[in-house]
């Protein structure tokens, strides 16, 4: 039986691998070119060494964003795109321990919803709105010094430099920055308290309940009780466990 199932289960993951890398290399037979707006994923695919930019531009759907506004919009855009080595410059976690709404607000402060090209760039009144919101201190200020060509930015965190014009025409402009942009109000001296563990998400629950329901106050001490009695029976659990393995090595 499982001589015979063997052979006809590799041959059906084969069959299914080639019928897989088939359709894999097929896809890239593109559609026609369409007209519209410029992509701005395409023109940092092709500049290379955005591929961490790239990647958050996609999981945090800004890049869909970015496609529309274009669409939608005579005031054009202007995006300062770091490089992957501006990413792994970072301190180590520092990406990934963001939340969904930090990552996109991350990715928003690179972006300006203005056309700016180089020389447009003196006369800009500090700071700089960004597609990131509240430009405050302590939010998302951008603030440029510009003299001639030369292009500076600072978010009150890291000073950088415009160091490449990546595309321009005078709807989009795309210009490679030396460092990540790293905004106040997530890299600031005093960021918002981290995400809450998982263990207090009951006592939000009940938060809740006690909001919707006008007895919850009655229900809270069983409530509690009822929860924590899981835990405890958890923690002797454990604690048997620890005094047998105990006994098994002394
Ligand atoms: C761009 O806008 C036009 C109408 O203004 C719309 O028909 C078209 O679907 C939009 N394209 C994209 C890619 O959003
Ligand atoms: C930009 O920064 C560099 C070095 O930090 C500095 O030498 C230069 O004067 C600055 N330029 C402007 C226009 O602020
Ligand atoms: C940006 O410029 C404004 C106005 O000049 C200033 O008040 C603010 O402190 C600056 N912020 C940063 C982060 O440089
Ligand atoms: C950025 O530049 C400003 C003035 O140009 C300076 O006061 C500040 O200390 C610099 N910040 C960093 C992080 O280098
Ligand atoms: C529920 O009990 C917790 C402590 O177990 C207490 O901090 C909280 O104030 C109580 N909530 C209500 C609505 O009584």
């Amino acid at each position: 039986m499982e001589q015979f199932i063997f052979p006809s289960l590799s041959l059906f993951l084969l069959l299914s691998l080639s019928h897989f890398t088939t359709t894999l290399a097929q896809t890239p037979a593109l559609p026609p070119a369409p007209t519209g707006p410029p992509n701005v994923v395409k023109i940092l695919q092709k500049a290379g060494q955005f591929t961490i930019f790239l990647r958050l531009l996609g999981t945090t759907q800004v890049a869909n964003q970015i496609n529309g506004q274009l669409n939608d919009s005579n005031n054009g855009m202007t995006i300062f795109a770091p490089p992957d080595n501006a990413f792994s410059s970072l301190r180590s976690g520092a990406l990934n321990s963001l939340t969904d709404e930090q990552k996109s607000a991350l990715v928003q402060f690179h972006i300006v919803p203005t056309f700016l090209s180089i020389t447009q760039f003196q006369t800009v009144s500090n700071p700089l709105r960004t597609q990131a919101g509240d430009a405050g201190s302590g939010q998302f200020p951008l603030n440029v010094t510009s003299s001639g060509s030369q292009v500076n930015i600072s978010t009150g965190i890291v000073n950088t430099t415009v160091d490449n014009t990546i595309y321009t025409d005078n709807q989009l402009a795309v210009y490679q920055v030396d460092k990540v942009l790293l905004p106040l109000s997530i890299f600031g001296p005093h960021p918002p308290a981290p995400a809450p563990a998982p263990a207090t998400t009951p006592k939000k629950k009940k938060e809740a309940a006690a909001a919707t329901s006008p007895t919850a106050a009655d229900t809270n001490t069983s409530g509690a009780v009822s929860l924590s009695l899981p835990m405890q029976a958890m923690v002797l659990v454990m604690s048997i466990g620890v005094a047998v393995y105990s006994s098994f090595v002394l």
